[in-house]
């Protein structure tokens, strides 16, 4: 789905960012993707991608690590 309308962002474009670069916060995410920099209505939903983003991105990172050992 769509979450910049401004800036062609969808949730696939913010999840791989979180998986591919590392991105953490709203402040990268922005400076990368431009999300949340012209109307700025794409903010909460932007957020709450991210924060689902992030919260896989862990739960990978602790299945691997269990995995590993
Ligand atoms: Fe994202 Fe306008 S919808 S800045």
């Amino acid at each position: 789905m769509y979450v910049c309308l401004c800036h062609s962002v969808t949730d696939t474009d913010i999840r791989r960012l979180v998986r591919t670069e590392g991105v953490c916060s709203m402040r990268e995410l922005s400076r990368q993707l431009g999300v949340a920099t012209q109307c700025g209505k794409c903010g909460r939903c932007a957020r709450e991608v991210l924060g689902e983003a992030l919260h896989e991105a862990r739960s990978e990172a602790g299945c691997a690590a269990l995995a590993a050992a």
